[in-house]
C-alpha cells in the first residue's frame, strides 16, 4: 500500500476508540478521512474538535446499516481503506437490551462488507489490490481464561456475552467474505482499552468520576475480575499499522501486557487521586469502593498473547499502566468540560446490566 497519502473511511470515528484513531491520523500522517457515524449516546464530536478544522477530516452522520447512504459515500469519496469500528461496545447494555447490537454489530458489518465488497470489485489495478478492510473486534470473542494462559489468533471463538456473540458473529462474517469473495479484510482483536474521551460508562472513568464525586464507586463481585489493559493511543497505532502492513485474511492480537485484577485498578485510581485532589477531611478514597452485585455471566480473565503483531509488524506499545493511568486520570481532571458535554443527555447513572 502506497502509505504517503490514502483516503480512509473510518466508521464509529466520534466513539471512544475511532476518535482517538481519527486525531492520531490526522495529526501525524498526510491520510484523509471520512468519519462515519450515528451518534449514538456513545458518540461525541466534541471528542474531534480538535481535528474538526482539518482539510483532510469530513464526517457524515449515518448509520452504517443504511446500505444506499454507505454506497453513495463510497463512490463519492474513493476509499482506499475501510477501518471498521462503529459498534454498540458496552457489555452491561448488551445484558439490559441486545437488539441494537444484533442491529449495529451484525447487521450493520454486514451491510458494510456487502458495499465495500461492491465497491472493491469496481476498482481496477493497484487500487484494488490495496484496498483494505480493516474489522476492529475484540478480545471477548475468546470467552475467558481460568488463572493462567493467554488467548492467541488460533483460540477458539467462545462468546459468552450479547455483546461479545455478536462481535464474534462479526468476525466470522468479515472471514467469510475474504474466503468466498476475496475482499482483502483484516481482524484486529484487543484487549481492554483506556485513555481520554472515554464515556464514563466503563470502569476507569466510572471510577474516576464517582471517586471525584463522592459517590459510592461500584466494584462487581468481588473485584477479582482479570482484564489486560491497554492505552488507546496504542491500540490506535496499531490499527493503523495493520492497514498499512498488514496481510490481508490475516488476524492480529492486541494487548498491553497489563493485567489487573479489577480491585487493583480501582485501589490504583484512588491512591492516585489521594495525592493530586486529596480530600478535604483527609480520608482516603478508597473508602468509597463499595463491593456490588455481579455482572451476570462475568468473565472471570482476559490475557492477550499479542506476540504476532509485535513480530511481525513491528508494534510495540509505548505507555506503561502506570504512565497510562495517570495520564487518564489527568486527562479527566482538566478535561470536566467534556464530561458534562458528553453526559448532560441520556447519561444513566443507574447501575447497568443487572436485569438478567
Ligand atoms: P464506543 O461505544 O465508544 O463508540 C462506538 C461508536 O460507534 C460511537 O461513536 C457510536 O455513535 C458509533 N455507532 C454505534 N452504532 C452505530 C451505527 N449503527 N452506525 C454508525 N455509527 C454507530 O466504542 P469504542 O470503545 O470506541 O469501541 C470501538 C470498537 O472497538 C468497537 O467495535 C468495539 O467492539 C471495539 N473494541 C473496543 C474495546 C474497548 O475496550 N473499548 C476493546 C476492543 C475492541
Ligand atoms: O476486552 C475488551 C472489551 O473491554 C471491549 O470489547 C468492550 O467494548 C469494552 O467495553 C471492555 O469490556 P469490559 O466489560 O471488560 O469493560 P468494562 O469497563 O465494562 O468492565 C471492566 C471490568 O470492570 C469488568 O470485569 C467489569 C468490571 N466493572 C465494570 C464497571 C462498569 C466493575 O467492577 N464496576 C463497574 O462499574
Amino acid at each position: 500500500m502506497n502509505k504517503s497519502s490514502i483516503k480512509i473511511v473510518v466508521t464509529g470515528g466520534a466513539g471512544f476508540i475511532g476518535s482517538a484513531l481519527i486525531r492520531m491520523i490526522i495529526n501525524n500522517t498526510e491520510h484523509k478521512v471520512l468519519n462515519i457515524d450515528k451518534l449514538t449516546y456513545a458518540g461525541h464530536l466534541e471528542s474531534l474538535e480538535s481535528v474538526a478544522d482539518s482539510n483532510r477530516y469530513q464526517f457524515e452522520e449515518v448509520d452504517i446499516c443504511n446500505a444506499e447512504k454507505i454506497k453513495r459515500i463510497f463512490n463519492e469519496f474513493g476509499p482506499n481503506a475501510i477501518m471498521h469500528l462503529a459498534a454498540e461496545s458496552h457489555v452491561d447494555r448488551s445484558i439490559d437490551g441486545s437488539a441494537e447490537f444484533i442491529k449495529t454489530n451484525i447487521n450493520g458489518t454486514h451491510t458494510l462488507l456487502e458495499e465495500a465488497r461492491q465497491y472493491w470489485q469496481g476498482l481496477k489495478g493497484d487500487r484494488k489490490e490495496n484496498f483494505r478492510f480493516l474489522h476492529v473486534s475484540t478480545d471477548e470473542v475468546y470467552g475467558e481464561l481460568g488463572d493462567t494462559g493467554f488467548f492467541t489468533e488460533e483460540t477458539p471463538y467462545d462468546p459468552r456475552s450479547p455483546y461479545s456473540s455478536s462481535k464474534a458473529s462479526s468476525d466470522h462474517l468479515v472471514r467469510a467474505w475474504h474466503h468466498t469473495y476475496g475482499l482483502p479484510v483484516l481482524i484486529t482483536n484487543c484487549s481492554n482499552n483506556y485513555g481520554p474521551y472515554q464515556f464514563p460508562e466503563k470502569l476507569i472513568p466510572v471510577v474516576i468520576l464517582k471517586a471525584l464525586q463522592g459517590e459510592k464507586i461500584p466494584v462487581y463481585g468481588t473485584g477479582e475480575n482479570v482484564r489486560d489493559w491497554l492505552y488507546v493511543d496504542d491500540h490506535a497505532r496499531a490499527l493503523l499499522k495493520v492497514v498499512e502492513e498488514g496481510t490481508p485474511g490475516e488476524t492480529y492480537n492486541i494487548g498491553g501486557h497489563n493485567e489487573k485484577q479489577n480491585i487493583e485498578v480501582v485501589h490504583t485510581i484512588c491512591d492516585t487521586l489521594n495525592e493530586l485532589v486529596p480530600k478535604e477531611d483527609g480520608e482516603t478514597y478508597r473508602n468509597q469502593i463499595s463491593f456490588v452485585t455481579d455482572r451476570p455471566g462475568h468473565d472471570f480473565r482476559y490475557a492477550i498473547d499479542a506476540s504476532k503483531i509485535e513480530k511481525e509488524l513491528g508494534w510495540i506499545p509505548d505507555e506503561t499502566f502506570k504512565t497510562g493511568i495517570n495520564a487518564t486520570i489527568k486527562w479527566y481532571l482538566d478535561n470536566m468540560d467534556w464530561v458534562e458535554a458528553v453526559t448532560d443527555k441520556n447519561y444513566n447513572l443507574e447501575r447497568l446490566g443487572i436485569k438478567a
